[in-house]
């Protein structure tokens, strides 16, 4: 009798266990999501991620159990706030700081126009503003006077409202420092001379960087919560506390409370620019971005760059806040949340009259390039005259890649071509200088509207380092022409992403059954490391996306090019 209790008692408690197998799954925010930062309002959470040269910026998730996050619009998306013409690969809208106070709600952001060294200067940073953070209607900036970025904004409990951001202490040494000032901020203008607060835990040198400064009051305590050791692998969170929003700051003796750096074979790495919210349980969760290497120790297959992830923040008996237990920083983080993957099927059938809030143009358009009732049931884009590596604003339309894995589809409906200079198709995009393309082309200028498939792929031209590390201007590009059967008929095109390459395919439909395709042709398979070359002096910020072209490459073009549906499938 009392084996059987005993028994009974240990299947009870097995079942337990088994129900009680709740694991957060990371990345919360699949697809290149830099530089996180989160807000809680009540009952509801916000996120908002970098998004560089992409428009429109700034992207708004919102949740209300910390799983399911659903993309509610972007703080940035009148031309007005984000011109963006001319920008170079990452430049553009850089890390914001989402933050709420008395109704209303504030993104800073810090919009990068140019990378030219010469001119050795520094962005400005402003804010943004809306009282519905729900209705996508958001104010025109509202600028700070300090040079710098990663503007984090602090109101005291007396009121006074601190900017806090990174800057260079001059335009020839830069070294970075946490630089801080009192704001008035109905206009965003200096009340007091910017201040150095913080230099880091680390050297302080060129490379130490410290960054991503985020203030809070937590118990009449000051924290400031910063990212330093630089974008890669060094890249971590530290955390000191002091009297003041200003210092004088203790160090924590624990920092850095979040680096996955000390151990490269971790699946999980570059962590750090963290921020962090108090639920309404009283528990602290914290976001920070993180790359995942598709093989140990590996930075050249990054192609989805840095994703958000989200971690138990817990507090110590000293009062000092502990990331994730202490623990690295990790794609499964066991008995918390629930063990909901954040990846689906994404399948456009392009019925709405207006696009999805989950696609990006590359820049801001000048005029608007696109239509969904211009052919119902099609995504019609009119070219122009850029072409995809054109530092401009070519008729492209972009969504992030969400999975290593994945798979995207769309059918390029009858497109006539007028010249050779007339192409439409798809890419697997990163910017101007690393894409690689799979589209219908004209064969010449005689009228005779004779199409190919032409198939662009980029490869390193030599390695000299990892490539998420270095820096290059030598690339190869392998150009190859495919014949197609007929002058209009529907061509399907299909990308399939694994963990280290692309394969680029398609596939010709038959005219007279619309939905019948031939079997796939391949014509391209590359290896993803060309996702993450960078020019000399440019950044790897981003991720892969997917997306549709058409451009004149060059000349004004009279080719619309439809496309019907949009299908991407990820994997594990
Ligand atoms: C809060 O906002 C209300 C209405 O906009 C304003 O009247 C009030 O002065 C504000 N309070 C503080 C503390 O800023
Ligand atoms: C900064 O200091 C660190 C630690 O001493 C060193 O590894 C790094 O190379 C230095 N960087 C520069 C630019 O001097
Ligand atoms: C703040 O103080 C309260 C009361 O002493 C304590 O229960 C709580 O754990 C403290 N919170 C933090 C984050 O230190
Ligand atoms: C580094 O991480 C790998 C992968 O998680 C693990 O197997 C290994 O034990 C770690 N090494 C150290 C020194 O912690
Ligand atoms: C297009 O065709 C013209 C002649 O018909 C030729 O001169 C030109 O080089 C071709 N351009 C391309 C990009 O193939
Ligand atoms: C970049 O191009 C210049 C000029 O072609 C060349 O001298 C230089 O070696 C190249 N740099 C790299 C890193 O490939
Ligand atoms: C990825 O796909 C390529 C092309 O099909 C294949 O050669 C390679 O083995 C695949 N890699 C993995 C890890 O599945
Ligand atoms: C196109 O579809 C029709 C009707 O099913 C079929 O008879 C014909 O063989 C198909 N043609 C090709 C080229 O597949």
């Amino acid at each position: 009798m009392r084996l059987l209790r005993t028994l009974l008692c240990l299947v009870w408690v097995l079942a337990q266990e088994l129900m009680n197998t709740f694991a957060l799954i990371n990345p919360i925010l699949p697809g290149w999501n830099p530089d996180p930062t989160i807000l809680r309002v009540g009952p509801d959470y916000f996120i908002a991620t970098s998004t560089f040269e992409y428009f429109p910026g700034h992207p708004i998730y919102y949740s209300t159990n910390l799983v399911d996050w659903e993309l509610i619009g972007h703080a940035l998306n009148r031309p007005r706030q984000l011109s963006l013409l001319g920008t170079p690969s990452d430049a553009g809208a850089w890390a914001p700081t989402l933050r709420y106070h008395n109704g209303t709600f504030y993104l800073t952001s810090t919009v990068r126009y140019v990378y030219t060294y010469e001119l050795r200067q520094f962005p400005r940073s402003f804010f943004v503003t809306t009282t519905d953070i729900f209705s996508n209607q958001w104010s025109d900036p509202v600028y700070f006077d300090a040079l710098g970025y990663d503007a984090d904004l602090f109101w005291d409990s007396n009121g006074d409202v601190y900017n806090t951001w990174s800057g260079i202490n001059n335009a020839i040494d830069k070294i970075y420092g946490i630089y801080q000032n009192k704001i008035d901020i109905n206009t965003g203008n200096t009340l007091t001379p910017a201040e150095l607060i913080f230099t880091g835990t680390l050297p302080d040198n060129s490379s130490a960087r410290p960054e991503g400064p985020h203030i809070y009051l937590i118990n009449s305590t000051y924290y400031l919560l910063i990212a330093e050791g630089g974008s890669g692998p060094e890249h971590r969170s530290t955390i000191q506390r002091g009297p003041s929003p200003s210092g004088p700051w203790e160090n924590n003796p624990a920092n850095p409370i979040l680096f996955n750096g000390a151990n490269l074979s971790l699946p999980v790495q570059y962590t750090g620019h963290a921020d962090i919210v108090q639920a309404p349980d009283g528990a602290w969760w914290g976001v920070a971005l993180g790359v995942r290497p598709q093989t140990v120790g590996d930075f050249d297959h990054i192609q989805l760059g840095r994703e958000t992830f989200l971690f138990p923040v817990t507090f110590d008996t000293l009062g000092w806040p502990v990331f994730n237990h202490g623990l690295p920083l990790s794609t499964e983080i066991p008995d918390v949340l629930t063990d909901k993957s954040h990846l689906s099927t994404f399948y456009d059938s392009f019925t709405s009259p207006t696009l999805q809030n989950s696609y990006y143009f590359l820049r801001t358009p000048y005029k608007p390039f696109h239509s969904l009732t211009a052919r119902p049931s099609f995504l019609r884009l009119l070219a122009n005259s850029y072409a995809l590596g054109d530092r401009d604003n070519p008729a492209l339309i972009l969504r992030k890649q969400t999975s290593y894995e994945e798979t995207f589809e769309t059918i390029l409906d009858g497109f006539v071509t007028g010249s050779n200079l007339t192409e439409a198709g798809v890419t697997v995009f990163y910017g101007d200088f690393a894409h690689n393309d799979i589209g219908v082309v004209g064969v010449s200028d005689d009228g005779s509207g004779e199409r190919v498939v032409v198939t662009r792929t980029l490869s390193p031209a030599e390695q000299v380092g990892p490539w998420a590390l270095t820096t290059t201007n030598s690339t190869v590009t392998t150009v190859t022409y495919t014949p197609l059967s007929t002058k209009s008929g529907p061509v399907k095109f299909v990308v399939v992403g694994n963990s280290t390459s692309y394969s680029l395919g398609f596939a010709e439909g038959n005219a007279t059954e619309t939905d019948s395709f031939g079997e796939i042709t391949y014509t391209a398979t590359f290896d993803s490391v060309s996702m993450s070359v960078m020019p000399v002096n440019d950044f790897f910020f981003k991720g892969a996306s997917f997306g549709v072209y058409n451009t004149g490459n060059g000349r004004p073009s009279l080719s619309p090019a439809d496309f019907r549906y949009w299908k991407q499938t990820p994997g594990a």
